[in-house]
């Protein structure tokens, strides 16, 4: 008799045989009531769920949020008070990737986050860049069409991304983070992360603040070249995996420093700009970076499918003193994601393990498919519904965030008039130096291989509104690279759909 554990059937009693199939004589055929047979074959085609509708390649661990600075005034949260220390969880990813993409892509990095506070799981959603494609959710499936594969040719098609581009100013902003040197990070670690979209903090006095998250990487921005990304992905397609599994299982640990932008309730009537805006920033000289502690990742998941690819994070996701803002993308966002997960994970995807909060949960939510939990969550089997008298759990005013001032007739306002697309991808233009520049002007026209000269021209009209120089460098670039003459093409007008 072996030391090692007997192997059991998933109802327990123990299999005599795991090498050979019961079959009448040793030439077959199998006997249908080979049922463990049957069972390893049903459940191998069971073994994948739905990948993420985006960002379906990621790469994770887990870590710990420390805060070392003093945001009492601003926020109640008791995961940012001073010497707070919160686990959690980080999943980065590709934007448009499959599953089995390469790492080493040129796309926009996601930079999800779930800390397990002691008043539920705050998630941070983010990207490594502060701004998006869109401002308004109801172009998002359309601009994520324009990622992924043509329904005929089932390629990626540059055609689709720059006919949705050119017709959307929008995007200027983070089109050229995605073309500059930050669209293709060396690793994870060696970038930085954003909450992107205006959040809030309120305090205990009631009083409202608006707030970005920072997350700025201790370990120094590395990037490749399109080039490197290329000569990687000829190695390994896995590249970050590698990087960021290999470097915390030998026991260096990535840190980020965390820092907040806050802006006063009131100065939001005031800013040139719509702070609520999703494609633009706030500029650090009106509303400075503030160092509010730490994020380290510090331990690998044991299995990459429990934990990694079960991992639920959802902007709806928020605990007291932390709430979400005007900002129409965030609202769309608070709906969609758990809406994908309980497509992608089940109706139970928050009894997961790794998506269980670390605090006592009590909800008079019942039954459903794969409830683990016994039936309700109220503590109380007579307590099953609310109001009752037997001592269920009830609510608690201490966590109503203070009233949110908001107005206006309904309508269908056009979020692109009296809205300035060109003036910050300019300020982020005129940080590039020479080299940043040409490296910028050169991925541009390697993205445009094959698109129609039209859609071109809409483009650079674009990019001539940002400056001159951007545009003369990529029409100078599309040229070298592919030859391209704008000869019988005229449309100097940038246009964008109404
Ligand atoms: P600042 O000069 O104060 O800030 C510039 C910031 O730009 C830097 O702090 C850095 O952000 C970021 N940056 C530097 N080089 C690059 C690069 N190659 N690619 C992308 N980002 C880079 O000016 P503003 O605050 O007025 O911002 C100017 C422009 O900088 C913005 O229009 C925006 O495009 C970009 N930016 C601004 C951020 C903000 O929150 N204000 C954040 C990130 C970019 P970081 O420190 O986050 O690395
Ligand atoms: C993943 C929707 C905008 C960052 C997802 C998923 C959906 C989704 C459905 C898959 C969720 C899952 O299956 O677990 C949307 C919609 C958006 C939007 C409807 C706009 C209206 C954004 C923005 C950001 C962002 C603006 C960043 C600032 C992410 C990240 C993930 C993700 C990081 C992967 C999370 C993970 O690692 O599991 N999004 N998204 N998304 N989204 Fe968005």
């Amino acid at each position: 008799m072996s030391d090692r554990p007997t192997m059991t059937t998933t109802a327990g009693a123990p299999v005599p045989d795991n090498q050979n199939s019961l079959t009448a004589g040793p030439r077959g055929g199998i006997m249908l009531q080979d049922y463990q047979l049957i069972e390893k074959l049903a459940h191998q085609n069971r073994e994948r769920i739905p990948e993420r509708v985006v960002h379906a390649k990621g790469w994770g661990a887990f870590g710990t949020l420390t805060i070392t600075g003093d945001i009492s005034k601003y926020t109640k949260a008791k995961c940012l008070q001073p010497g707070a220390s919160t686990p959690m969880l980080a999943r980065f990813s590709t934007v448009a990737g499959e599953q089995g993409a390469a790492d080493h892509e040129r796309d926009v990095r996601g930079f999800a986050l779930k800390f397990y506070t002691e008043d539920g799981n705050w998630d941070l959603v983010g990207n490594n860049t502060p701004v998006f494609f869109v401002r308004d959710p109801y172009k998002f499936p359309d601009f994520i069409h324009t990622q992924k594969r043509h329904p005929k040719t089932n390629l990626r098609s540059a055609t689709a991304m720059w006919d949705f581009w050119s017709l959307s100013p929008e995007s200027l902003h983070q089109v050229t983070i995605l073309m500059s040197d930050r669209g293709l990070p060396q690793t994870p670690m060696h970038m930085n992360g954003y909450g992107s979209h205006t959040f809030s903090f309120w305090n205990d006095a009631g009083e409202r603040y608006w707030v970005k998250f920072h997350f700025k990487t201790q370990q120094g921005h590395k990037h490749f070249t399109n080039e490197e990304g290329e000569a990687i992905i000829g190695k390994t397609r896995e590249g970050y995996q590698e990087a960021l599994f290999g470097t915390i299982e030998a026991g260096e640990f990535p840190r980020w420093t965390v820092q907040v932008q806050i802006m006063p309730e009131l100065d939001a009537d005031k800013t040139p700009y719509n702070p609520f805006d999703l494609t633009k920033v706030w500029p650090h000289s009106d509303y400075p970076p503030i160092d509010i502690g730490v994020m380290e990742l510090n331990r690998n998941a044991e299995n990459y499918f429990a934990e990694i690819e079960n991992a639920a994070f959802s902007p709806s996701n928020i605990v007291p003193g932390i709430a979400y803002s005007p900002d129409k993308m965030l609202q769309a966002r608070v709906f969609s994601y758990a809406d994908a997960h309980r497509h992608r994970l089940g109706t139970h995807y928050e009894n997961i393990p790794v998506n269980q909060p670390r605090c006592p949960v009590h909800h008079y939510h019942r039954d459903g498919q794969m409830n683990t939990y016994g039936g309700i969550r109220t503590g109380n089997p007579d307590a099953y519904y609310e109001p009752n008298s037997f001592n269920g759990p009830v609510e608690n005013k201490t966590a109503q965030e203070p009233p949110l001032r908001i107005s206006g007739d309904m309508s269908r306002f056009n979020h692109r008039e009296g809205n300035d697309d060109y003036g910050q991808p300019r300020a982020l233009f005129n940080l590039f130096d020479d080299g940043q520049k040409a490296r910028l002007f050169s991925n541009i026209a390697a993205a445009m291989g094959g698109v129609p000269g039209e859609i071109i021209e809409r483009q650079l009209a674009h990019f001539k509104l940002v400056h001159p120089d951007y545009e003369a460098g990529v029409r100078a670039a599309l040229e070298s690279a592919h030859g391209y003459k704008a000869d019988t093409i005229s449309a100097d007008k940038p246009q964008a759909a109404e």
